[in-house]
């Protein structure tokens, strides 16, 4: 939709990296690199035993905190898990939901994922929805059979106003980790379909709303290229988030493509 202004979100997934220490660390070179910005909203998720610390060293800065997953349930006899009032407590505004790992490793179902999302934003914490076709699944021409279970299983209840806090991440599984991107043509037809999908199940108005990263490999030197899509509105970066410098890169492309939109 013309007119339409979405914020970038560039995210960070360092998924099972970092001790407290390396975290601060990260966050605090991270913070000086990225002071500057106020147009693009820059998140870390960093693993659950460094939230706490890295909360407190984003505290008066323009980064937000994620943790990587969620538990359904606020608290009981769940050995391991972890809540939404406890990553609240622990000062994150964001949580990343049903990454393509989860999903693989984990058993993580589009159901899991509902039920997550739901208790999320029943605590005020914005969830990130990852959603993505493996390989096999796209030479087989199922890439949006796939997708639209994913999204659909994912928001599976969720109102307009519920939805306009959830962030939607497209990761095609084979470009995750692998260094292989898709290209901007196909981040920008799937983001599209996914905008279509909202568009039929809400309308088109809240579809325009919602923000939908893309992820997988995204790089310094391809994510200017990825995010000048019109559909493509920040990205999720796992690896290349590790270091202060690549990410506060990706961040700085995201500024000027965003600048390049408004002119
Ligand atoms: P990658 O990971 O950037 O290392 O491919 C992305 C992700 O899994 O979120």
């Amino acid at each position: 939709m013309e007119g339409i202004m979405r914020i970038p979100i560039i995210a960070g997934n360092w998924k099972l990296n970092k001790t407290i220490s390396e975290a601060v660390a990260l966050t605090t070179a991270l913070k000086a690199l990225v002071a500057d910005n106020t147009s693009v909203e820059v998140i870390v998720a960093p693993p659950f035993t460094a939230l706490s610390a890295v909360s407190d060293a984003i505290a008066s800065s323009n980064i937000r905190l994620a943790a990587q997953d969620v538990y359904s349930e606020d608290s009981g006899a769940f050995t391991g898990e972890v809540s939404a009032p406890m990553l609240k407590d622990a000062g994150c505004d964001y949580v990343i939901i049903g990454h393509s790992e989860r999903r693989q490793y984990f058993g993580e179902t589009n159901d899991s994922v509902n039920q997550k999302v739901k208790a999320a934003l029943a605590h005020d914490l914005k969830p990130i929805i990852c959603v993505g076709e493996q390989l096999e699944e796209r030479e087989a021409g199922q890439t949006e059979t796939v997708i639209k279970s994913h999204v659909t299983g994912g928001i599976a209840g969720l109102s307009a106003a519920d939805l306009s806090s959830c962030v939607l991440a497209y990761e095609p599984v084979w470009a995750i980790g692998t260094g292989k991107t898709a290209t901007p043509d196909q981040a920008q037809e799937v983001h599209n379909f996914i905008r279509g999908l909202l568009t039929e199940a809400y309308s088109a108005e809240v579809a325009s709303q919602i923000c939908i990263q893309y992820g997988g490999s995204v790089k310094p030197e391809n994510a200017a290229e990825l995010m000048v899509q019109p559909d493509v509105d920040g990205a999720l970066v796992g690896g290349a988030s590790l270091e202060a410098e690549s990410f506060a890169k990706i961040v700085e492309m995201a500024v000027s493509s965003q600048l390049r939109g408004w002119l």
